[in-house]
C-alpha cells in the first residue's frame, strides 16, 4: 500500500506545482514592487540583492532546490538521486557524460523527473547551479 501511495503523492505534488505556476508568475511580477527604489536615488539594497543572487537576476541554487527540487531529491522519492549523495550523482554523471549531460536531462525531463524539475522559469544556468549544489559535482 505504501509503495502505491508514493507515486500518487508525487503526481499530486507535480500537479500542485503546475497549478501554482500562474501564481508564481504573478508573484514574480509583484516582487519588484517590494524592491522599487525611489526615483533618482541609489538603490543600495538592490545591488546587494543582485550580488547575492548572481548577475542578471539569476536564481540562487539553494532557492531553486528548496522551491523545486527538494520535493523529490530531498528524500530520493521515486529513485531520484538524493541531495548530497555523491556516489549516486557521480554514477549518473558518468552515464550522461558529465554535468552538461545531466543538465540536458534535467531540462527535458527523464522518466518520473518532470521537465526542468518543475522550475519552468529556471534558466539553464539556474538548473545547472542547482544540479551542482545537489550533486557536489
Ligand atoms: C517530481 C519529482 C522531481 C522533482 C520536483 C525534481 N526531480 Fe530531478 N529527478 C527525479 C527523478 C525520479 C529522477 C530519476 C529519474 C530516472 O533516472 O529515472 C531525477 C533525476 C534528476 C537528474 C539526473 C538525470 C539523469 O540523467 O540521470 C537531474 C540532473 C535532476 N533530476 C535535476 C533536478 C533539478 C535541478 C530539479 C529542480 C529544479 C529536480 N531535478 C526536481 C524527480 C524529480
Amino acid at each position: 500500500m505504501k509503495m502505491l501511495a508514493a507515486p500518487a503523492t508525487v503526481l499530486a505534488l507535480w500537479a500542485a506545482s503546475a497549478q501554482a505556476a500562474p501564481n508564481d508568475e504573478i508573484a514574480k511580477r509583484l516582487e519588484p514592487v517590494g524592491q522599487v527604489c525611489v526615483q533618482g536615488k541609489e538603490c543600495k539594497g538592490m545591488e546587494v540583492a543582485n550580488a547575492a543572487g548572481g548577475a542578471g537576476g539569476a536564481k540562487k541554487p539553494a532557492d531553486v532546490i528548496a522551491k523545486h527540487c527538494n520535493a523529490c531529491h530531498g528524500t530520493g522519492l521515486l529513485n531520484a538521486p538524493k541531495i548530497g549523495d555523491a556516489a549516486a550523482w557521480g554514477e549518473r554523471s558518468k552515464k550522461e557524460g558529465g554535468l552538461d549531460g545531466l543538465l540536458a536531462k534535467a531540462i527535458s525531463g527523464i522518466n518520473a523527473m518532470p521537465p526542468k524539475g518543475t522550475c519552468a522559469d529556471c534558466s539553464d544556468d539556474d538548473l545547472k547551479g542547482a544540479i551542482k549544489e545537489m550533486s557536489g559535482l
